[in-house]
């Protein structure tokens, strides 16, 4: 009660008149570094927050903004380096294997073996969570890269239907275009451009096309006429953003949407972490749908908290967010307001609304049928030298520094140079 009134100003007093070590080491702590710094993403990391605060835990926060994580990862090997990791921090797939090498993780068994997380956790998330078959991750969701989010006012006035095929979504940016609003609103930063490639990949080639060009790195797929027409459709679609698009963070691509300034943008579901934020509600004020042509297929990410080895004295508080992150209830709590959806198979629907509950349905299928892939752009389908050389030719393609035919060939090279 006294620690819990006590300002900061007052900490200070007692640290200078000698006394601090007993007192201000009786709250625990934990240092996280993540990239959560857009409106909807503050305010689900506000449900963890919380429930560690109501555990006597007290959050340091280590933001880096930068979506798919690369900014993140700079600023966390200076930490490293420098002999000061963070307790925990936000990482995607092949990131975690390439830290999982360097024996600088602390270990979960214990406490997964006690919560019986290897019976709720899917073996496609699992892959990351786990190195040498042990835990070094909690995972917080899944979210899923290939999806639609449209402004239903717009669609209405312009009597547009959701697009199933690439004819179709053409015509829709058409007319939205015609009509005087943005097509496509989006950021031109490499992480996004590769958001969009990834969908494109899956619409124009298929699923085994996706499979052979993203995750196994076919020489033969990556260098191949599907693959030209894909970097064609990239380049119509740079006919559709705005002029200011280079270098737009992605969450005021979404606020265009969301004003009615723009018709569509192409983002992973955390995009509905903003919609939900400013107050809008699915299917009145805005759209989800796949994006058209990858209706059967999910490309998916999962952003996991991986646990650095710490001090005995900080191993409490690590254990209790890990405790946090993977219990039930959060997961809920957490990915209602985040867009994603639980990392654990044993979470009811019902808190979710109607993208949600799409989202997790559609999930479920794809992981059955065979059509759940990992999303190249965030991550989950190449290490991160790879997926670097691939968003290098996608941008430069996407800002006209090469025409389909050389970024194909480009592409090809710049994978096997990297591999
Ligand atoms: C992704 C991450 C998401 C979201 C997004 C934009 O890489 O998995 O959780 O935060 O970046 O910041």
């Amino acid at each position: 009660m006294f620690l819990g009134k006590m300002t900061r100003a007052g900490i200070g007093m007692i640290a200078a008149l000698g006394l601090s070590t007993s007192i201000a080491t009786a709250q625990e702590s934990v240092e996280v570094l993540h990239w959560w710094t857009a409106g909807g993403e503050a305010k689900a990391l506000q449900v963890l927050k919380k429930d560690l605060e109501s555990q006597g835990v007290s959050w340091n926060d280590m933001p880096v903004a930068g979506g798919g994580g690369e900014q993140a990862m700079t600023v966390l090997r200076a930490r490293v380096t420098s002999g000061n990791a963070p307790t925990a921090v936000q990482m995607l797939g092949f990131d975690i294997k390439d830290w999982a090498g360097e024996d600088i993780l602390a270990n979960l068994d214990e406490l997964a073996a006690k919560e019986g997380w290897d019976d709720v956790v899917p073996d496609a998330l699992k892959d990351f969570s786990k190195h040498d078959g042990h835990w070094i991750a909690a995972p917080v969701n899944v979210h899923s890269t290939n999806w639609v989010w449209a402004n239903k006012a717009i669609f209405d006035e312009l009597g547009i239907n959701q697009p199933t095929d690439w004819n179709e979504l053409i015509a829709a940016l058409d007319k939205i275009k015609a009509a005087g609003y943005t097509a496509v609103a989006h950021g031109g930063q490499a992480w996004q451009d590769a958001t969009i490639f990834d969908a494109v990949v899956m619409a124009t080639g298929g699923p085994d096309f996706y499979q052979a060009s993203m995750i196994d790195t076919d020489p033969d797929a990556l260098g191949s006429d599907t693959m030209k027409t894909v970097f064609d459709r990239m380049a119509q679609l740079r006919g559709y953003v705005d002029d200011n698009f280079s270098g737009r963070d992605w969450n005021l691509a979404t606020a265009m949407v969301i004003n009615k300034e723009a018709g569509v943008q192409f983002m992973g579901d955390w995009a509905k972490g903003e919609f939900l934020n400013a107050g809008k509600v699915p299917d009145t004020d805005f759209l989800c749908f796949r994006f058209p042509g990858t209706q059967d297929a999910v490309t998916f990410n999962s952003d996991q908290f991986v646990m650095f080895k710490v001090g005995e004295d900080r191993q409490d508080a690590q254990m209790k967010l890990a405790s946090a992150v993977m219990s039930p209830t959060f997961q809920s709590a957490f990915n209602v307001v985040k867009g994603s959806v639980p990392a654990r198979t044993d979470v009811p629907n019902d808190a979710f609304d109607a993208c949600g509950k799409k989202g997790m349905a559609e999930l479920a299928a794809a992981n059955k049928k065979g059509t759940l892939f990992g999303s190249m752009a965030h991550g989950h389908s190449v290490p991160a030298g790879v997926k670097n050389a691939m968003y290098d030719v996608i941008t430069a393609h996407f800002n006209g520094e090469y025409d389909s035919a050389t970024a194909v060939e480009e592409l090809v090279n710049a994978v096997e140079s990297a591999q």
